[in-house]
């Protein structure tokens, strides 16, 4: 990983000025970042007053006084539904909130009126099922509006939502939903793939016969194949908002207030609850959203290609471009279905002009061919961003080439569940961009390279990524565990946050970040514990041990790879292969199933037994191994290099 990380900078010699036109017109300028390099507490005041409307403005800004349990604007009062929603329908009710594309083809124009009337349906729908403030509802749903339609009613009444992704399986349903204790699971039939269904209300029946907490169930009709609906518990949405009014009062929500919980993975096997407050994180999302992709509300068509079920949709999806008054376009598919020229369809027929998407996705395209994209006209588009894992330069100058023409800035933007917002990236009317650099901290947010004992880096070195102060959309805890929050966050470098990724700072002090460095894996752009996919494992009956490692993979970034050690008795064979990877989507989702398994009699574990997981990642990336001596089962290696090349092959 970081011999990769130096490779990169090395070569790495082209520059990207933005243009003289597009600086004239951005939203950024240069201006910013002294004005928060000056007073970085009433840089963000200014942006949360001047972007939110407040019921009540706050007249606090940072409030550190128990740190790291910070808070902002806590003295504000504010609802973001209204935000998103009742502010916007004076002057642009008319406007289009949504452009959707269904993937078989269906497609609605939703205005922010009808945006607006579906929510507060739906938010008194909510309160008619008993549904209160502070209440925790779960939503595991596909990319149809009415997942924005749900959340933004859970946010109108001030019921936290927890959105599980709709890739998940009933298991992680109900971990979920046993953690927030939620009272409510709002669902759909089922969900389009790729000209398939996604059994999305039978996978909550599984997880509801576990989850004793929830006491209604509310279905939206998408796909009707029909499902069996529990009496007393079960409710078609459509019956639910039948007799409601168009009209439900927001809830006066104070700054601090639960917004949301959103689970990610940790080092352990249990998700991390993430909770982000009202204001701050509104702030974060709208200022970031409007900065970094320059938001025009009134010509530029948006589109982030994400889903809603992470964190990159709830905030360039839902609360940032809504709160911005921004059309977008949203998308139920994946995009080759029906074929691979779906995405770019799509922006030819929109005219989009901003557009969002993962590394993962744009080595899809590269591999499948340009034949693609110029089928289609792209010249709409003016700016394009990244999102989730390092983007490799080739990628970036593919998608700079292909995508945007050899004109378009590209915004390569990193983040977290846990920074609910943006927090380095380009602006794109000042910045001038390397391929594959994420190059500089945005206004307001100070991140700083570190050796292990804290010291920055000097330009030229490497270490881990940290923030030295708070910002307005951090997460505020972990739901119902405040000390693993500390510990996971602010105790590895005592007051700073730790990001777990490790960063490059290059002689110009861009940032070049390298990846997690912890034991999660990044597939596609989306983290997952390698001790999720091991418990998964070890839960099939014929698994005595398993050790995952992610291992470097052309197209997702990286791929899961699995070393089981079976129970005594149990042969290996092809079979069992297949049934244990098939265990693993249904125990997580499909999304962790490894990409090979490698059985083995014995994992390499040093002497006092712990698993050399380095040593795997380099057995499954062919590197040199080094000295093993050291280690309790020195010859096992050996086999197991031979197996994992034959493997590699087989692939
Ligand atoms: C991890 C966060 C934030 C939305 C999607 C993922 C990696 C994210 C970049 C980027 C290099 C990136 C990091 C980070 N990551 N964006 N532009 N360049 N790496 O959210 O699941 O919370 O994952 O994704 O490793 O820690 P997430």
């Amino acid at each position: 990983m970081t011999a990769k990380g130096i490779e990169n900078l090395l070569r790495e010699d082209r520059l990207f000025p933005p243009t003289d036109e597009f600086t004239a017109q951005a939203n950024a300028g240069a201006e910013l970042y002294s004005e928060a390099d000056e007073d970085f507490v009433g840089y963000w005041k200014r942006q949360a007053l001047e972007r939110i409307t407040w019921f009540k403005e706050p007249t606090e800004g940072l409030d550190d006084s128990k740190a790291p349990f910070f808070k902002w604007f806590a003295d504000g009062e504010l609802n973001i539904s209204y935000n998103c929603l009742d502010r916007h329908l004076e002057s642009g009710g008319d406007k289009v909130a949504f452009h959707w594309v269904g993937e078989p083809g269906d497609t609605r124009d939703i205005t922010y009126q009808e945006l607006s009337d579906d929510v507060n349906r739906f938010a008194n729908g909510l309160r008619s099922l008993g549904v209160e403030k502070g209440d925790r509802v779960a939503i595991y749903m596909g990319m149809v509006p009415e997942l924005a339609v749900a959340m933004l009613a859970c946010a109108r009444i001030g019921a936290p939502h927890s959105v599980i992704f709709g890739g998940f399986s009933a298991d992680s349903i109900i971990d979920r939903c046993r953690d927030a204790e939620a009272k409510m699971l709002i669902t759909a039939d089922g969900a389009w793939r790729r000209g398939g269904i996604v059994p999305l209300k039978d996978n909550c029946d599984e997880a509801m016969a576990s989850t004793p907490s929830i006491e209604h169930c509310v279905v939206y009709e998408r796909t009707k194949q029909g499902v069996p609906m529990k009496e007393d518990r079960d409710v078609w949405w459509h019956d639910l908002v039948a007799d409601q009014s168009a009209t439900c009062e927001p809830e006066v929500m104070a700054a601090e207030d639960l917004l949301y919980i959103l689970y990610t993975s940790g080092t352990t096997a249990k998700p991390k609850g993430i909770m982000h407050t009202t204001g701050g994180y509104l702030t974060g999302a709208a200022t970031t959203h409007s900065q970094v992709f320059d938001i025009k509300p009134d010509t530029d068509v948006y589109w982030c290609a994400a889903d809603i079920g992470w964190v990159t949709g709830h905030t360039y999806i839902v609360y940032g471009p809504l709160a911005n008054h921004t059309t977008s376009v949203m998308y139920e598919g994946t995009p080759d279905f029906p074929n691979k020229d779906r995405l770019w369809s799509i922006i030819e027929k929109y005219g989009v002009t901003i557009l969002y998407t993962a590394p993962t996705a744009i080595r899809a395209f590269m591999k499948w061919g340009t034949e693609y994209p110029e089928m289609h006209d792209l010249s709409s588009l003016r700016l394009l961003g990244s999102v989730g894992e390092p983007i490799n330069p080739a990628a970036w100058m593919w998608y700079y080439e292909n995508i945007g023409g050899g004109t378009t800035p590209i915004v390569d933007t990193w983040w977290q569940t846990e920074t609910g917002s943006i927090m380095i990236s380009p602006l794109p009317g000042i910045t001038t961009t390397k391929p594959g650099s994420a190059t500089k901290a945005l206004p307001g947010i100070s991140a700083e390279v570190v050796d292990k004992d804290g010291v920055p880096v000097a330009p030229g070195g490497g270490g881990f990524l940290t923030m030295t102060q708070p910002w307005p959309s951090m997460l505020r805890s972990i739901y119902g565990d405040d000390e693993r929050y500390v510990s996971t966050y602010w105790s590895q470098l005592p007051g700073r946050y730790w990001a777990g990724d490790g960063a490059k700072l290059d002689v110009d002090e861009y940032l070049w970040i390298l990846g997690r460095i912890d034991d999660v894996m990044n597939i596609s752009g989306h983290r997952i514990s390698t001790m999720e996919v091991e418990s998964a494992l070890v839960s099939h009956p014929s698994v005595a041990e398993s050790a995952v490692v992610g291992a470097a993979d052309d197209l997702t970034g990286q791929a899961i790879v699995a070393f089981v050690t079976l129970m005594g008795g149990t042969e290996s064979s092809d079979a069992l292969n297949d049934e244990l990877r098939k265990h693993v989507a249904k125990k997580i989702g499909p999304i962790a199933k490894p990409k090979s398994i490698i059985f083995t009699p014995d994992l390499p574990k040093t002497r006092s037994g712990k698993i050399m997981r380095r040593l795997l990642r380099d057995i499954s990336e062919d590197r040199d191994l080094g000295d093993i001596t050291t280690l309790a089962n020195a010859d096992i290696v050996a086999a197991l290099a031979v197996q994992a090349n034959e493997q590699r092959k087989e692939d």
